[in-house]
């Protein structure tokens, strides 16, 4: 059994045409009903998503309806249902990056990126998504780009950051 996902919908998608073997993830987490959450974060790990029409073939797998395994997906918000941007930046919006000037921060991001939390730039290079503590406080505000923590981040240090990472960053303004 196996899911194909045809990349992000851009041309230029690196991650077109991925296929996961739903098998090979089910010999390692299991098939009962509770193997679900480990499955679709193996999904999501390997395609940066969950693909809404690999649900039926999951529900069959771990003899769950497809309306449990769908609650489960729109319940969590870390699991999405589209793909991704190339770049993830995760911005904290907990309550001391809050106090340290992420909200600034977050408006900043969003002008800068052209994108609001939740969204991905036209061009599929970012998306946006928010999280409650990255266990970073120290240093807040704090942000994750790509795989990469950042703590202290200015206005002026995301933009460096994005420029740094790809010709893309250079390009969103
Ligand atoms: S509150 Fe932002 S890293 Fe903990």
């Amino acid at each position: 059994m196996s899911v194909r996902h045809s990349g992000n919908g851009h041309p230029d998608s690196s991650r077109d045409s991925i296929e996961i073997n739903l098998d090979e993830i089910i010999s390692s987490v299991g098939d009962r009903p509770d193997s679900l959450m480990p499955l679709l974060h193996a999904v999501q790990d390997r395609l940066g998503y969950v693909p809404p029409d690999a649900v039926p073939s999951i529900a069959r797998a771990l003899n769950l309806s497809r309306a449990e395994v769908h609650g489960v997906i729109s319940f969590y918000h870390d699991f999405r249902t589209e793909p991704p941007g190339h770049s993830i930046v995760r911005v904290c919006r907990a309550e001391s990056c809050q106090a340290m000037g992420a909200v600034e921060l977050a408006a900043h991001i969003q002008k800068r990126l052209g994108i609001e939390f939740g969204q991905t730039s036209a061009d599929g290079g970012y998306t946006l998504e928010p999280v409650y503590c990255l266990g970073n406080c120290a240093c807040s505000p704090a942000i994750v780009v790509g795989d990469d923590l950042h703590g202290r981040v200015t206005s002026e240090r995301f933009d460096e950051i994005i420029s740094a990472i790809s010709p893309r960053g250079r390009e969103a303004r």
